[in-house]
């Protein structure tokens, strides 16, 4: 049993959909989050400037006690996981991983799609751990980066998003991918506007869940679970703008974000 906080963060408000599954898979648990909401978004930024920041953020939730690390963002996970792991003193969870498992389980055609960020695209990590999992597998990957800002405006029914949908996804549609990864942290909040311009037909993985699933593994596995107390305390921390991360992060978190500090970094 081990009551310290479990860290989670990504570049802002979108990683609230991972800590939201993981509040749902594990009650007992405490999170401390962190949203990089200064530096945000990721998505466009070089490999090295993500590692650079992901590192910071690493330190800081180490510093604070945390007996284990999600990355709740993609771009985060695609281009740092490995150099976070290589750091940290504790676990380190990345979403690709988890996300890449479940989309392979699911898949019967093997024909794969995956969207994320222009940088967890260009990265190939989706493509990578799918393929290492089922090497005969065809990946079709989709960077959206209009997605991002659209579900930070709370439009996922406009107009204007299904256009910008329908034009990101005719590539997916076209190879007759059966699968589609939810590779970015705010995708999961386009799921009813997605699965229209996909069709039925086509099972949409959420990463956020996924990750969830392997959190509880993991802590299982190295006897690092809460000890089952009712109600953990959260604590939530950005880097910049947090009246906006509450007002915003309320539709990912599905509830109130009571207190938010504010802390910089770099
Ligand atoms: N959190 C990022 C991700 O999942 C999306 C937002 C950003 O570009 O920073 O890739």
């Amino acid at each position: 049993m081990n009551d310290a906080p479990l860290g989670v963060f990504d570049s802002g408000i979108g990683g609230l959909t991972v800590a939201r599954a993981l509040f749902e898979r594990l009650p007992h648990e405490a999170v401390l989050y962190f949203g990089d909401t200064a530096r945000v978004p990721y998505g466009p930024k070089s490999p090295e400037t993500v590692r650079r920041y992901s590192a910071e953020i690493l330190a800081y939730l180490i510093g604070r006690g945390v007996k284990a690390v999600v990355v709740a963002c993609n771009t985060s996970t695609a281009h740092a996981l490995d150099h976070l792991r290589s750091r940290a003193s504790v676990p380190v969870v990345g979403v690709i991983e988890p996300g890449a498992r479940a989309a392979v389980a699911a898949s019967r055609s093997g024909t794969i799609g995956v969207i994320g960020t222009v940088g967890t695209v260009a990265s190939g990590a989706y493509e990578r751990a799918i393929k290492a999992l089922r090497p005969d597998a065809t990946v079709v990957s989709a960077a959206c980066p209009l997605f991002v800002p659209l579900v930070e405006e709370g439009w996922f029914d406009h107009p204007a998003a299904e256009l910008i949908a329908r034009d990101y996804l005719e590539p997916l549609r076209r190879s007759g991918v059966d699968v589609v990864v939810l590779g970015c942290t705010h995708y999961p909040l386009l799921k009813p506007l997605l699965q229209r311009v996909l069709g039925a037909g086509v099972q949409l993985i959420d990463s956020a869940e996924a990750t969830a699933a392997q959190v509880v593994k993991e802590l299982a596995a190295r006897g690092l679970a809460a000890s089952a107390r009712p109600r953990p305390e959260h604590v939530f921390a950005v880097s910049d703008d947090e009246p906006r991360f509450r007002r915003v992060g309320e539709r990912f978190l599905g509830e109130r974000l009571k207190q938010v500090s504010v802390v910089p970094l770099g």
